[in-house]
């Protein structure tokens, strides 16, 4: 599957038309809440609203007795195990009495009724009992053990890399540069809150409609919760309005409440959430302590020691392979002999911390991005010569002593951004700009960041998609896959490579809502992997049909290369032509099979978890960035100017998708950068909704964000591809807080960068 990155494609690297956009446009597109069936009932959650207790009693007699409730259920209905949790199962799905609640969102009953409203008035009315304990709120609190959240230590999860002597070449080193840095929640704010409706079918089990990224995971945890073996349990996802991470595993939990009480009453269930209880309840991003240390030898980092606390919340559910990717990333984009990282995870009385766009890596990126210009300036370097001098290149080693032999496009991104944003000339203008205004200051910052694709050895029995084609008697192609469309723009790349492979217009293929009885456990839809995982998976199929059609023609040996498939046709090497829907109509008429399966899966990755040592990852992602800011000193307050990005893709299947993901996750990074400040008090969140949680409009784009795509073919990858989902926003939060170092002369040292951080620095 080796293909060149030079080579011409008829569809694959083409402009095309987004095969979603019209039913998205014109609001025929189904969202979780377009779904309604006949006697649905609609639920609501009682919270326990208390960081820390033991649940003594729960009555719902008051709200029982409103009209128009049809059920209320606690743990004493669920009719199988009582448990939630994807990577480690460690959370109820209704508390127990007598067990203990450990945050303001644990889930103590469903309340069903024939509205919302009456459902959310009888949740209100149900009264619960809760025994305060003194909660943990801090990692600092987390970390003495002295109050546990569970029953053994609050540190539940360590992993570490020890490559070379980091200790050793630090303690003897003559001078060592050292951070502590800290990076706050974020919030995914997708458009569309979490939300699904359960329905009891015709094959006695269940069908789940939801707004998802992982179908296969809402039926594991269906099967198990209802205790019904996974062919009575069928998953549908509709269209989701965003996810992020957000819709990864919180939707098992989702759908494990209405679940509940479509088994009860025997009806279809839907649960949606508000703003509010989206925002106080679900997963966030990872807030992340870090210590490091570092140091240089002519130029070149030497050793890197790095220990990152990392607050899981309540509950640990996917930490760990977020973590894996701390852990992986946390010494950056850069070939160091030495390295030694810890990573640990905490529980606190808090929101479980999640998934999120970047996975556990933005947060310590940030950190060794801020510490590299910090040494690069006290040593009197360049911040674009340290990172060409020490960034992985072909031949390099990562941090997991990992060697890199193909696709690696970091050295091509920091040349683009260098050029694009004429480097030196920007830092000499943005000097002159404040030689000359005392109020308003500018800077200008770098970055480079590299990503591991896929969940790597983090999650290796993952890391596999099938794919189900058909081509039907008109010639129409229906594509079904494991992988999920968030808004991304996975069923437009999909699209196009069975459009590339089988020679069909793209108008003519029709790539299906994910359903689990259709398509094999494909693994989740994270981790930036659908494009290679699903998009191997739609081209094998593809190319075994073409195969099939190839073979119709009579007086044609079997193979394809004498064919030409494109635009609908079948071209004969002589010239003739057929029609893709005449050949298919010929293939029918002669019984051939037109349906196919397609599988990928990753070659095993050697990894040895007690060392960190290995290949961590089947390839890596590699951007580059320079933005400039502008900080009112008065105020705090900063505004992006121009940005400049790079980004190694491997091949853009869709070059319009891939400037969208950076434009959006470019947007997104620069409200955790900048403006996402998520509030709590006691382990409540008070910034519960998008007045109080600010996220960038419009208003805040800058107005010169210059995007270059570097396409440093990666062998494995469908046409070369790797991922851009998560890469996209990863580079942001480390080159906005360096601008703003450098505009207010101070190193920025968390993030988000708010005003009155900002004017405290000042201050200082
Ligand atoms: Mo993602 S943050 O890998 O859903």
């Amino acid at each position: 599957m080796i293909d060149n990155k030079t080579e011409e494609f008829s569809v694959v690297g083409r402009k095309v038309k987004r095969v979603d956009a019209l039913e998205k446009v014109n609001g025929r597109a189904k969202f979780a809440s377009d779904i309604l069936f006949d006697r649905q009932v609609h639920c609501a959650l009682v919270l326990a609203q208390k960081p820390h207790g033991i649940l003594k009693s729960i009555d719902t007699s008051r709200a029982r007795a409103i009209e128009g409730v049809e059920g209320i259920f606690t743990w004493e209905d669920v009719p199988g195990e009582n448990q939630l949790g994807e990577a480690v199962k460690d959370m109820p799905c209704l508390v127990k009495t007598g067990d203990k609640v450990r945050y303001w969102g644990d889930v103590v009953a469903v309340v069903a009724a024939r509205d919302r409203s009456t459902a959310e008035a009888a949740s209100r009315a149900v009264k619960i009992e809760i025994e305060e304990l003194k909660p943990v709120l801090t990692l600092e609190e987390a970390l003495k053990d002295e109050v546990l959240v569970h029953q053994t230590s609050n540190i539940k999860i360590t992993k570490r890399i020890r490559k070379g002597d980091a200790k050793g070449v630090l303690d003897n080193a003559a001078e060592i540069f050292e951070g502590e840095f800290y990076a706050h929640y974020q919030e995914h704010a997708y458009l569309e809150p979490q939300g699904v409706t359960v329905v009891p079918d015709m094959d006695y089990g269940y069908t789940v409609y939801g707004s998802m990224q992982c179908p296969y995971y809402v039926q594991g945890a269906l099967s198990r919760v209802l205790s019904l073996p996974m062919n009575r349990i069928r998953v549908i996802q509709t269209e989701t309005g965003g996810a992020f991470g957000g819709k990864e595993d919180v939707p098992s939990y989702v759908a494990a409440y209405a679940a509940i009480a479509a088994w009860n009453l025997k009806r279809p269930a839907q649960l949606i959430y508000s703003r509010e209880i989206d925002l106080q309840t679900t997963s966030k991003r990872h807030p992340i302590k870090t210590l490091y240390r570092v140091c240089l030898e002519d130029k070149k980092l030497k050793a890197i020691e790095v220990k990152a606390y990392m607050d899981m919340g309540a509950y640990a559910t996917l930490s760990p392979i977020v973590m894996f990717r701390t852990l992986v990333h946390a010494a950056g984009a850069y070939d160091i002999e030495n390295v030694s990282v810890d990573t640990y995870g905490l529980y606190t009385n808090k929101v479980p911390a999640g998934a999120f766009r970047g996975f556990g890596s933005p947060q310590v990126l940030f950190a060794i991005e801020s510490l590299l210009d910090e040494i690069a300036l006290k040593k009197g370097i360049d911040p674009m010569e340290i990172r060409q001098l020490n960034t992985l290149r072909v031949g390099s080693r990562t941090a997991t002593d990992q060697l890199l032999l193909d696709s690696v496009g970091g050295p091509e991104t920091l040349a683009r951004v260098k050029e694009s944003s004429n480097w030196h000339e920007l830092i000499e203008q943005t000097r002159q700009y404040n030689r000359n205004h005392d109020q308003k200051k500018r800077g200008v910052g770098l970055s480079h960041i590299y990503y591991g694709v896929s969940l790597g050895a983090g999650g290796q029995m993952l890391d596999k998609s099938g794919a189900h084609v058909l081509i039907n008697r008109d010639g129409s192609v229906e594509v079904r896959i494991g992988g999920t469309e968030m808004g991304q723009g996975a069923k437009t790349v999909i699209a196009m490579i069975a459009s590339q492979e089988l020679g069909q217009r793209l108008e003519k293929i029709l790539v299906h809502q994910p359903d689990t009885a259709f398509v094999p456990d494909s693994g989740p839809t994270v981790a930036s992997r659908t494009t290679i995982y699903s998009g191997n998976a739609v081209k094998t199929a593809c190319r075994a049909l073409k195969e099939k059609l190839a073979g119709v023609f009579s007086g044609f040996p079997n193979r394809n290369n004498d064919l030409l498939f494109e635009d609908g046709q079948a071209i004969v090497s002589s010239g003739e032509s057929v029609s893709f829907d005449e050949l298919v109509e010929c293939a029918y008429a002669k019984n051939v099979k037109l349906f196919e399966t397609g599988w990928y899966e990753t070659p095993k990755l050697s990894f040895d978890a007690q060392s960190g040592l290995g290949e961590a990852y089947i390839t890596y992602s590699y951007a580059s960035q320079v933005v400039q800011v502008e900080v009112d000193t008065l105020t705090g307050s900063t505004k992006v100017l121009k940005a400049f990005t790079a980004h190694d893709v491997g091949r853009a299947v869709n070059p319009e998708g891939v400037i969208g993901q950076i434009q959006g996750g470019f947007v997104q990074g620069m409200g955790y950068a900048l403006y996402e400040n998520l509030k709590l008090a006691n382990g409540r969140i008070l910034s519960d909704n998008f007045n109080t949680y600010i996220i960038p409009t419009v208003r805040e784009v800058p107005e010169e964000l210059v995007i270059d795509i570097v396409e440093e073919a990666f062998s494995e990858g469908p046409y070369g591809a790797k991922g851009i989902g998560e890469p996209s926003l990863m580079p942001v939060p480390a080159s906005v807080a360096n601008a703003v170092s450098m505009a207010i002369g101070k190193r920025v040292r968390q993030i988000p960068i708010t005003p009155e951080y900002v004017l405290g620095l000042i201050e200082d």
